[in-house]
């Protein structure tokens, strides 16, 4: 079926000339989609029919089909209907944690948190356990001969920056001190094990696409703008890379409705059009599914996508203080159905969506759910903090308690195992 192109909207127009209200509407949304999306027809009749859009779980299938083939770098299968992503944490104390914050020297200071006064350190002994199958224990040695002669790079934003640095804590063991280095130029921090010639690294890049927020270090904050149809600026440094993981969901999250830029940052009047959240995240998306699809070789290469890393600022939603968060918190959340507020479902269908869309085939890490259990594991109070804090702060520190981030080692350890699991059992 050949999707509708414009001459149908037009057509629309001239059969009824007094236009209803409805229709009215209608042709606007039309018209706002179609600049959105530009190429794209197909999208505007998905986001307006969503009566019969499916509703399937199209990942599944797609991953179903995928997994006939051969995967680069597979060298097993995960046992048959096991779904790693649920299941519950149990306490492990042989096993955990995998690596010593103390002997990680990579770790960021606002990722510290023994080293900045955390009294309780239950956070670090916690293992994910699937039902029904077990999660493959991460051999670093298979990890670091896989990546010999490769390159590995997460692009995103903090969250996977701290994946990205749970990632090299897991391996830096393994190769002596004179052989390995970190460095930072710009938007690219990049580990390199110069004995096995592989780079492990990261860029920065908190919506995919070129923003107003780009600077690695000085993000403007307010009133974020994301430029359409920019993947290239920044996906010209992701190219020849052997294993790509992708993020992107906090920052995309400034109410219900999100700023797209058509046209270049440098025009002089700025053509800005403003979008709801999901449309704007979808075409983000899109993005990242096209840009894989034209560069990356599904015989050599892999890449992941990471889901939202969620937050607990709300106590009350898992039934605590309307005034508190997760600072203080030292349990985990019970109820396995558990799922807090500011983590978005329809973005989580837009993901679902979208993934099943692509031709090269994109392995999601469905971290939300798991993660979502874990409001023990946040950094909270205990990290290097950018500036000096008020006595009024202090006095409270619910205030200031970052319930977005995670303690090193701890919970990203584990989407790192996850991530080995379907690198190498897919
Ligand atoms: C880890 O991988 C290496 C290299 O493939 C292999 O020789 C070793 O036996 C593995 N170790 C474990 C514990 O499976
Ligand atoms: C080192 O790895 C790069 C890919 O990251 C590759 O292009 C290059 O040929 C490798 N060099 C050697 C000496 O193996
Ligand atoms: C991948 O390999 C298969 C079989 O070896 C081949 O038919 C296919 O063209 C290759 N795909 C690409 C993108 O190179
Ligand atoms: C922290 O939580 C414990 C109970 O789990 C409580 O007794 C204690 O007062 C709390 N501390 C602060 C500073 O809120
Ligand atoms: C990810 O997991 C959650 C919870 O298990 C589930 O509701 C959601 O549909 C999954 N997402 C996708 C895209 O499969």
């Amino acid at each position: 079926m050949k999707p509708p192109n414009s001459s149908s909207s037009s057509l629309l127009v001239r059969k009824s000339p007094r236009l209803s209200p409805y229709l009215f509407s209608l042709l606007a949304f039309i018209v706002v989609v179609t600049i959105l999306y530009g190429e794209d027809f197909r999208c505007i009749f998905y986001q307006l029919d969503s009566g019969t859009k499916p509703t399937i779980p199209s990942i599944l299938k797609t991953n179903e089909k995928k997994s006939e083939e051969k995967l680069a770098f597979g060298i097993g299968k995960s046992e048959q209907g096991c779904d790693l992503f649920k299941g519950k944490w149990v306490w492990d104390e042989s096993s955990r944690p995998l690596y010593e914050e103390s002997e990680c020297p990579y770790i960021q200071p606002q990722l510290t948190c023994l080293e900045h006064g955390r009294p309780d350190t239950n956070y670090r002994y916690w293992r994910w356990q699937p039902d029904g199958c077990s999660l493959a224990s991460l051999n670093a040695t298979l990890m670091l001969e896989t990546l010999r002669g490769k390159r590995m790079m997460f692009v995103g934003d903090s969250l996977n920056r701290g994946q990205y640095v749970s990632m090299v804590c897991l391996l830096h063991s393994l190769i002596p001190q004179h052989s390995k280095s970190m460095k930072t130029s710009g938007s690219l921090t990049i580990f390199t094990a110069k004995d096995y010639n592989a780079t492990i690294e990261f860029y920065w890049a908190p919506f995919l696409l070129e923003s107003n927020s780009d600077d690695a270090i000085i993000h403007r904050v307010s009133d974020r703008v994301v430029r359409k149809g920019s993947i290239n600026r920044h996906g010209r440094h992701w190219k020849g890379v052997d294993i790509l993981v992708f993020n992107t969901y906090l920052w995309w999250m400034t109410g219900l409705s999100f700023k797209i830029l058509q046209g270049s940052f440098d025009d002089q009047v700025e053509d800005i059009a403003e979008v709801s959240t999901e449309v704007a995240y979808r075409m983000g998306m899109k993005s990242m599914v096209r840009w894989v699809n034209r560069n990356m070789d599904p015989n050599k290469t892999r890449v992941f996508f990471t889901s939202m890393s969620p937050s607990h600022a709300k106590s009350i939603d898992w039934g605590g203080d309307p005034n508190a968060n997760c600072y203080n918190e030292t349990t985990l959340i019970k109820d396995p159905n558990y799922w807090g507020s500011d983590t978005r479902k329809s973005i989580m269908q837009v993901i679902d969506q979208v993934l099943s869309t692509t031709k090269v085939p994109i392995t999601f890490l469905n971290i939300t759910q798991l993660s979502s259990y874990r409001k023990d594991a946040h950094t909270s109070i205990y990290k290097k903090q950018w500036s000096p804090l008020t006595p009024q702060q202090l006095a409270n520190p619910v205030s200031y308690a970052d319930c977005v981030h995670w303690c090193l080692p701890g919970l990203q350890d584990t989407w790192n195992e996850l991530l080995f699991h379907k690198l190498f059992y897919p």
